[in-house]
C-alpha cells in the first residue's frame, strides 16, 4: 500500500526527515512513536502532501504509484487521510456540510456524481452513531469552538465518512477524555479492514492498547532507528527514550 524509500525533507534550508525507510501493507496498523520534534508530524503531513516540506531524496509509493508530484488534494482523492495535531476551524461551514463536499469532490475526482442526499443522510447517521456523536454537533461549524476532545472525535467522523486506504492519525489520543479515547479507537477498529491500513502516531502506549499496532517504529531525529512489535511500545514507556538514542549513537 505505502511504500517510502530513504525519503529525505527539509523545511527552508533545515533537513527535518533524514533517510525514511517504511513499507506498510494492506490491513496493517503502524504506530510511530518518538522524541518531540522528532520529524514525526512532519513525515504525516510529507506523505499527505502539505506543501510546507520539500521532498530532496527518496521516493513515496502509494499503491505503487509515485505520489511525490502529486498535490495533498489529488493525495487525498487516492484515499490518503491525514488527522491533524492541530485541527483548523472553519468558521460558517457546518460539519455535515463539510463532510458533503468532501464525499462530493473526492466522488467527482473519480468520476462518480453526487451521492444521492438519502444515501449520504444515511452514512451520516450510521457513521455518527458508530462514534457516538450527538446529532447538534453535526450541525454546528467546524471546529468553531470545539473543545479539544470535540475536534478529535470529530475527525475521526471524517475518517469514518470518507473510508480512506491510508489514515494517519496524528496524536488523536491527546487530550482525549477516557470515554472519548475509548470511543475513538473503537471507531478505528471497526473501520479497519483488510484493505485498508492505519497509521497512528502517539507519545503514550495507552492509546495502543486499544488501536493495537502490528508495528512500531521510534523516529529520532529523522530517521527510524528501531522497529518492533506491540512489545516496544511498553519498552518505551517503561524506560523513555535514552537507551535507544545510546544505542544507535545520538
Ligand atoms: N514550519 C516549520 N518551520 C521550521 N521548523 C519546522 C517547521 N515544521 C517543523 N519544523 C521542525 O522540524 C522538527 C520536527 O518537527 P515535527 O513537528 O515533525 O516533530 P514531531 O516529532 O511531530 O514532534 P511532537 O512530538 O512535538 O509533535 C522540529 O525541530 C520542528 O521545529
Ligand atoms: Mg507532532
Amino acid at each position: 500500500m505505502l511504500k517510502i524509500n530513504n525519503l529525505h525533507a527539509s523545511i527552508g534550508d533545515k533537513a527535518i526527515l533524514k533517510g525514511i525507510n517504511l513499507e506498510v501493507k494492506p490491513g496493517e496498523v503502524h504506530a510511530i512513536m518518538g522524541p518531540n520534534g522528532s520529524g514525526k508530524s512532519t513525515l504525516a503531513s510529507v506523505i499527505a502532501g502539505k506543501e510546507d516540506y520539500e521532498v530532496t531524496e527518496g521516493s513515496i509509493l502509494l499503491e505503487e504509484e509515485d505520489i511525490e508530484e502529486l498535490a495533498a488534494e489529488e493525495r487525498a482523492h487516492k484515499g490518503v487521510f491525514l488527522s491533524f495535531q492541530y485541527p483548523v476551524e472553519i468558521p460558517g461551514v457546518s460539519v455535515t456540510n463539510f463532510m458533503k463536499t468532501a464525499i462530493n469532490s473526492s466522488r467527482k475526482a473519480k468520476g462518480l456524481e453526487d451521492m444521492p442526499a438519502k444515501d449520504m443522510l444515511k452514512m451520516i447517521r450510521e457513521k455518527s452513531e458508530l462514534l457516538e456523536i450527538d446529532r447538534k454537533f453535526l450541525s454546528r461549524s467546524l471546529n468553531e469552538g470545539f473543545s479539544g476532545g470535540e475536534k478529535k472525535r470529530n475527525e475521526i467522523f471524517q475518517m469514518a465518512m470518507l473510508e480512506p486506504k491510508l489514515a494517519i492519525l496524528d496524536e488523536t489520543d491527546s487530550g482525549l477524555d477516557i470515554d472519548a479515547l475509548r470511543i475513538v479507537s473503537n471507531g478505528v477498529n471497526k473501520l479497519k479492514s483488510k484493505d485498508n491500513a492505519v497509521i497512528v502516531i502517539t507519545h503514550y502506549q495507552r492509546l495502543l492498547d486499544y488501536i493495537v499496532p502490528d508495528f512500531v517504529h521510534v523516529l529520532l531525529n529523522g530517521k527510524i532507528v528501531k522497529s518492533g512489535t506491540k512489545e516496544l511500545a511498553h519498552e518505551l514507556e517503561a524506560k523513555g527514550y535514552d537507551w535507544i538514542k545510546e544505542e544507535v549513537g545520538a
